[in-house]
């Protein structure tokens, strides 16, 4: 069970590759197998990871001369996250392609491949409607699209819906449009309120989690580091993890992920019938602390037979006898005459 999502838009600059990073991050960090796939010569979601861009093999390799992938997957410094890195020759896979049969297929028959490996692969697009992001939207499950919050944020999203209606039609009937999400969005103009509102209307399945405009966001890929790590406490870092869990929502309710481990709630009613029987009682040791602490009422003394046998094995203290006082009516009972007085000492003196 895998899923394969594309984040796709052809207008530049709307946050397709810091989605894509982020996303990824806060994936990996629910405990899925993630990849990131990129599939832009431009090569910032390799750099956004700290991959190089000069490791052998990769995407291009895979396109052009069909060669597997698996031995170009590089594992990230986050538990859980691999990137498929490229490298500029990507660009050149747009022309050389232009001749092959079935060309817009080649990316799905490599990332079918690695399917197994994860739970999701996400593959960050370049900022055209050429062959590469249609060899994206070819191999995809879902596809996500990024919109800026500025002025122009439409623009493009007919041509583009047009697009993904031709592959659904032509290439790939399964793909589903995830949603729209939110970026760079400025809480403090009317701009940003209006551009999510007609957004909105216009895509109904769009990220309830907004993504900020954050300066963090900006820093974080010069450091090679997706946000959850760089600044894992941040504006932007916590809407990723909230549009994380939005998409795992959704995908499992697709059956694209598995189900999380069902935890059984103890109530009070699942502990209260545990009835501890006479032979369970008597076989728990009691320590001297135990003991101590158990009151004991002038009801349970009444009620506790004492024996001879008992009175006969408690030693008394020495303070215990100091304090007994012998009154008249103790001395009383006792055969204290003359006659059993002399016997008495005629016996010690015999
Ligand atoms: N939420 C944000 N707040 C502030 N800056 C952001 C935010 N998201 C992205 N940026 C910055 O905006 C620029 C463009 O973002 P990004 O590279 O993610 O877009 P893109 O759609 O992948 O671009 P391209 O079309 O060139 O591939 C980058 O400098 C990035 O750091
Ligand atoms: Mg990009």
């Amino acid at each position: 069970m895998s899923v394969v999502i594309a984040l796709a838009n052809q207008k530049g600059g709307v946050g397709k590759t810091t989605t894509t990073v982020s996303l990824a991050a806060a994936l990996a960090m629910r405990s899925l197998r993630v990849l990131i796939v990129d599939a832009d010569p431009q090569a910032n979601a390799t750099s956004a990871v700290g991959a190089t861009k000069d490791d052998e093999g990769g995407l291009y390799e895979a396109l052009v001369d069909e060669r597997p992938l698996a031995d170009a997957v590089r594992a990230t410094e986050i538990p859980g996250l691999s990137v498929l890195p490229t490298t500029p020759a990507l660009a050149g896979a747009e022309v050389e392609l232009v001749s092959v049969m079935a060309r817009e297929f080649r990316m799905k028959r490599a990332l079918d491949a690695l399917r197994p490996m994860f739970d999701v692969i996400l593959v960050d697009c370049p900022p055209s409607l050429g062959l590469l992001t249609v060899n994206a939207l070819a191999a995809c499950d879902e596809v996500i699209i990024p919109v800026q919050c500025e002025y122009f944020a439409l623009e493009g999203l007919s041509h583009l819906s047009h697009t993904i209606e031709l592959v659904q039609r032509n290439l790939n009937p399964r793909l589903v449009i995830r949603g729209v999400v939110l970026t760079m969005f400025d809480g403090r103009t009317n701009l940003s309120r209006e551009v999510e509102a007609e957004v909105r209307s216009h895509f109904p399945n769009t990220f309830a989690a907004v993504i900020p405009r954050s300066i963090r966001l900006a820093e974080a890929p010069s450091h090679g580091e997706p946000i959850n790590v760089f600044d894992p406490t941040s504006s932007g870092a916590r809407a990723y993890n909230d549009l994380a869990d939005e998409l795992i929502a959704a995908l499992r309710a697709r059956d694209l992920l598995p189900q999380p481990p069902v935890v059984v709630p103890s109530t009070p009613t699942a502990v209260a019938p545990i009835v501890s029987t006479p032979h369970e009682v008597a076989t728990i040791p009691a320590t001297p602390h135990d003991v101590a602490t158990i009151p004991v009422t002038p009801h349970d003394v009444a009620t506790i037979p004492v024996t001879p046998h008992d009175l006969a094995t408690i030693p008394a203290t020495s303070h215990e006898v100091a304090a007994y006082e012998t009154t008249p009516r103790d001395l009383a009972p006792l055969d204290l005459t003359p006659e059993r007085i002399g016997h008495t000492e005629q016996t010690h003196g015999a």
